[in-house]
C-alpha cells in the first residue's frame, strides 16, 4: 500500500463541489486515511509550493492557495501516487483527459480544482506537513 498527499483547493472549495470530488476519490478505490479543512496563510502555502519557489507563477500560485479554505487529505491505495495523479488529469484542465477531475472541474491552469504529490519523494514532505502520524488512519 501507498500514501499520497491530495489538497482540494481554493476555487473547489469556494464552489461547494468538495463532496463530488471525495466521491470521485473514493468510488476510484482511494482510502481516505487523514483529511482536515482548514486556511493556509500565504506563508504556509509558501513553505508547502518551496520547490517551485524560483518560478515565474510561485507569488500568484501562493496568494490564490491562501485566498480561502482547502481540504487537505492523505489518500492510501496500491500506487496511490501515480494513481492520483492519473485521476486528477493534466495540470492545464484544458488539456486534462476525459474523466479526470481536472478536466470536468477545473477553471484555469492556475485554478486547477486539485493538487497531488509528483513522487515518493514529495509525499514524504508533503502529507507530515499537514498531519502527525497520530492522524494516519
Ligand atoms: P500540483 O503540484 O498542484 O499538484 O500541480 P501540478 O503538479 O500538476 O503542477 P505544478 O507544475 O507542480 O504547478 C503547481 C501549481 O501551480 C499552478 N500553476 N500555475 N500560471 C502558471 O503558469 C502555472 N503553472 C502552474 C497550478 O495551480 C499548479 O497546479
Ligand atoms: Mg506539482
Amino acid at each position: 500500500m501507498e500514501k499520497t498527499f491530495a489538497i482540494i483547493k481554493p476555487d473547489a472549495v469556494e464552489r461547494n463541489i468538495v463532496g463530488k470530488i471525495l466521491t470521485k476519490i473514493e468510488s476510484a478505490g482511494f482510502t481516505i486515511v487523514a483529511m482536515k479543512r482548514i486556511r493556509l496563510t500565504r506563508e504556509q502555502a509558501m513553505g508547502f509550493y518551496y520547490v517551485h519557489k524560483e518560478r515565474p507563477f510561485y507569488a500568484d500560485l501562493c496568494s490564490y492557495m491562501a485566498r480561502g479554505p482547502v481540504v487537505v487529505l492523505a489518500l492510501e491505495k496500491e500506487n496511490a501516487i501515480a494513481d492520483w495523479r492519473a485521476l486528477m488529469g493534466a495540470t492545464n484542465p484544458a488539456n486534462a483527459d476525459e474523466g479526470t477531475i481536472r478536466k470536468e472541474f477545473g477553471v484555469s491552469l492556475e485554478e486547477n480544482s486539485v493538487h497531488g504529490s509528483d513522487s515518493p519523494e514529495s509525499a514524504l514532505y508533503e502529507i507530515p506537513y499537514f498531519f502527525s502520524s497520530l492522524e494516519l488512519v
